[in-house]
């Protein structure tokens, strides 16, 4: 019984957003994209990744939005966004793309739709973090209007400072 309610709380949630010829799709994450996203999780993040159990939590039960990128039938990019009850800023908590497929706007895309999307659903500020030497997410994010408002000394396991950045919606 426990099961059937977060099937189907993530089939409410599922959703294409539209997309041009040859372009990747991105959508609302679905059941079956479970594996994949938990594969590109661990390319991408080797040593820094959530664990199997902590992604099963924030895929499947969390009050959260799971954006992938598709193309060509396979997942090639994903965002999580955590949301709170009665509180009017959103959190990204992940983006990955697949190291093939970086450089092609992507990343650039899935930002795009979370923005639309979250200010769509009214939410007034978004947050994340962000590896104070992970110049790529930085650029992008910067792009995209994020500031940094604070320094987050040690955030990382091994160690690593990060930066806060907000963005109004
Ligand atoms: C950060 C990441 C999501 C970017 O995805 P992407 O699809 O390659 O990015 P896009 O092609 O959409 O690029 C958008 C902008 O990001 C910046 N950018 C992306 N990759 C970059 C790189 N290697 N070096 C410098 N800037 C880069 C650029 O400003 C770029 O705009 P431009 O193409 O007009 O120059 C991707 O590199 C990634 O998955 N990295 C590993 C995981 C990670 O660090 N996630 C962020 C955690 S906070």
């Amino acid at each position: 019984m426990k099961n059937f309610k977060v099937l189907s709380k993530r089939k409410e949630k599922f959703k294409n957003f539209s997309s041009k010829q040859g372009e990747p799709q991105i959508r609302h994450a679905k059941i079956e994209d479970f594996s994949s996203f938990v594969s590109l999780e661990k390319i991408c993040f080797k040593e820094e990744t959530f664990s199997k159990k902590q992604l099963k939590y924030l895929f499947f039960r969390a009050k959260s939005i799971v954006l992938v990128a598709a193309l060509e039938g396979e997942v090639v990019g994903s965002m999580i966004i955590l949301l709170r009850e009665r509180v009017s800023y959103a959190r990204i908590y992940s983006l990955n793309v697949h190291p093939q497929r970086r450089r092609a706007g992507i990343g650039r895309l899935l930002m795009d739709t979370a923005l639309e999307l979250l200010k769509e659903k009214g939410f007034g500020k978004v947050s994340l973090e962000v590896g104070v030497n992970n110049r790529a997410a930085q650029n992008l994010y910067r792009q995209k209007g994020f500031a940094a408002d604070k320094t987050l000394r040690g955030y990382y396991k091994d160690g690593g400072d990060a930066l806060h950045l907000v963005r109004k919606l």
